[in-house]
């Protein structure tokens, strides 16, 4: 990982502690709570096919004078030849894909460029960073017509140390964004869901102090129900300090003191309420060190197995949840961003009778955790490693490892996240299990506080039985597979017959499971595509559900009708993948009724149960 760390006096015109050659400075976490400058809003924009502005015609990069990071201004000097303009060039809004900002970038797959001039005045006793919740796919950023970075991955947050060249007055931020699908990349060219490309998430100018609290972990140690563990991070000159974390509400005020690395890890006794769907208990949580503060909004629980139950705060329960891509609730698609799109999908999935949410197939926005956490809402948070990753590609597993890190670090304080999941129907080989097993070992190195799992697939044993054969199965905590019988599979009477058995003593969760319906297409339920349809196939499916052996949850596929560019069919998908319980305009469909019917019978049998 290239990055000269150089020290300097606080005080003077500081350079950047991490002059990153390419890679961005490690993740500066609960953003929201710094001190930011907004850079949301109007940008302008170049699209670039031919990377005219970073590659000349050799296809060698561009020197910084001469890319568009430049962003020279045709009309200041017109004898100068300049074949762009930002300035007279388009507007387009940050956060958001492009896809849906304009007709002509519906397909859109390449390099657009994003300008956005501000103004800033910087503290000389401050560092300052440029933060970024997202960008699809790759992104190289510049400031001031000097490349800073490049950030490869388009579902988690990153941000540049800008501390001695963001300057007082005008700033040029010129951000390089490259959706391209890439055979080698993660996920590769193949998925099932729109490559919507863009700066699709936030944008912030953050103000640190010169050693700053960058990142810290507070969560119940694992199997304690009143131990919290944790540690806190600094960053900076002063690297040896005393922090303080306090939680007023727990009478809680416990000193540590960080090393020359500016870790301190620490543990203490706390008697909390503890999160649960039903009481999603926030406590408020002071870091304090002798340079910086940070507030947060933290809860407590235990998540563990027991056999094939799962046990939140001891206790079994049932994951009532259902599967959501991150695509804004109405209108033209387009990625989800803001917290009112999060308060609608999430409310959605709340009116099914849902305790439970698989954000998939990649991280989603902070605002969809956050608000799931404060909703009573467990979320099982996954990375885009779907379908024909290349296992053997030794940066396709460094790509995938960063983006595991990246989603880890951003929430992992968040007592709603139950489980990190590190694939998608990935196929079985000797390569991909060793993918898969450094990525479950990294995560649990991270985070031995949760479950780690993977959405795998079913095998058949004969005709009529069905399993999961998958060496992965030993290595994940849950036993977690997609199926599709009656739709892929046969019809919905094939659920009628089939049996399901397991070797393995873990809990069975089902992620992905139903069939597509045009909302409003009424027809015989032999007929595909129609509510009927749709509704004999999930009244099967569930009935053959209360047939399997240790089922501890189920995320039906899929909350919302969703764009994808594999789902081809004029009038009836029109680019969706017509599997969603609600429609892409938020038409509940009858399978809708069928699946909050059964999650209410299973919520009431376990209030019987705890009575
Ligand atoms: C797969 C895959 C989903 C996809 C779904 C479908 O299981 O995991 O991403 O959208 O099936 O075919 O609709």
């Amino acid at each position: 990982m290239k990055r000269t760390i150089t020290t300097v006096a606080a005080g003077l015109a500081c350079l950047c502690m991490y002059a990153g050659e390419d890679l961005p400075a490690p993740q500066i976490i609960n953003i929201a709570a710094r001190n930011t400058v907004s850079l949301d809003g109007v940008w302008k924009s170049i699209v670039d096919p031919y990377e005219n502005g970073y590659y000349d015609y050799r296809l060698k990069p561009l020197k910084d004078g001469s890319s568009y990071f430049a962003d020279k201004d045709f009309d200041a000097d017109r004898t100068k030849l300049y074949e762009y303009n930002f300035n007279t060039d388009r507007d387009i809004l940050v956060p958001g894909d492009w896809n849906t900002q304009r007709p002509q970038l519906y397909y859109y797959e390449g390099t657009v460029w994003y300008r956005k001039i501000f103004r800033y005045s910087p503290s000389p006793d401050k560092r300052t960073f440029i933060y970024f919740g997202a960008a699809n796919y790759e992104t190289v950023v510049g400031l001031n017509g000097r490349k800073i970075g490049k950030h490869t991955g388009g579902y988690t947050p990153f941000n540049f140390e800008i501390t001695g060249q963001v300057r007082k007055g005008d700033n040029s931020l010129v951000v390089k964004v490259d959706n391209k699908r890439r055979p080698e990349g993660v996920p590769t060219v193949n998925s099932d869901w729109w490559n919507y490309g863009g700066i699709t998430r936030s944008v912030e100018i953050v103000e640190v102090p010169m050693t700053f609290i960058r990142d810290y972990f507070l969560q119940l140690k694992k199997g304690s129900s009143n131990v919290a563990a944790g540690w806190v991070r600094l960053d900076g000159e002063q690297a040896e300090q005393s922090v303080t974390v306090e939680i007023p509400e727990l009478g809680i005020a416990h000193k540590v003191r960080t090393d020359a690395q500016g870790y301190a890890a620490f543990e203490f006794r706390i008697r909390p309420e503890l999160w649960s769907p039903e009481n999603p208990r926030l406590y408020d949580v002071k870091i304090t060190s002798e340079t910086d503060s940070v507030s947060d909004r933290i809860g407590f629980r235990t998540i563990s197995t027991k056999g094939t139950d799962i046990l939140l705060n001891g206790k079994k329960i049932y994951c009532r949840g259902v599967s959501i891509h991150e695509e804004k609730p109405y209108g033209l698609g387009g990625r989800a961003w803001s917290e009112e799109h999060a308060r609608t999908l999430l409310g959605w999935a709340k009116e099914m009778g849902c305790n439970f949410v698989r954000l998939a197939h990649y991280p989603h926005n902070e605002n969809m955790v956050r608000v799931a956490e404060e909703m009573g809402l467990m979320v099982w948070s996954e990375i885009p490693v779907y379908w024909t990753i290349h296992w053997d590609d030794p940066d396709t597993y460094a790509n995938a490892e960063a983006q595991l890190v990246d989603m880890v670090t951003r929430d992992k304080n968040r007592a709603n996240v139950v489980v990190w999941s590190v694939a998608n129907e990935t196929p079985h080989g000797p390569s991909r299990l060793k993918f898969l097993s450094s990525l479950i070992a990294r995560t649990r190195e991270m985070d031995p506080t949760r479950l780690v799992s993977a959405a795998m697939e079913k095998d058949y044993i004969s005709g009529t039985k069905v399993t999961v054969k998958d060496d992965l199965a030993d290595v994940v905590d849950l036993i977690s597979f997609n199926q599709y019988i009656g739709w892929y599979d046969g019809s919905p009477e094939k659920c009628d017959r089939m049996e399901w058995t397991f070797d393995i003593k873990k809990p069975v969760f089902i992620t992905e499971f139903g069939g597509g319906a045009v909302y409003g297409r009424h027809g015989d339920a032999g007929e595909r595509f129609t509510e009927e349809y749709m509704e004999d196939l999930y009244r099967r499916s569930i009935e053959m559900f209360k047939r399997i052996p240790g089922l501890a949850g189920t995320t039906p596929w899929v909350l919302k009708d969703f764009r994808s560019p594999r789902r081809q069919i004029v009038g009836i998908q029109d680019d969706y993948n017509r599997k969603g319980l609600i429609s892409d305009q938020g038409g509940r469909k009858k399978a809708f009724y069928v699946m909050k019917e059964w999650y209410e019978e299973i919520k009431a049998e376990e209030e019987l149960r705890t009575e």
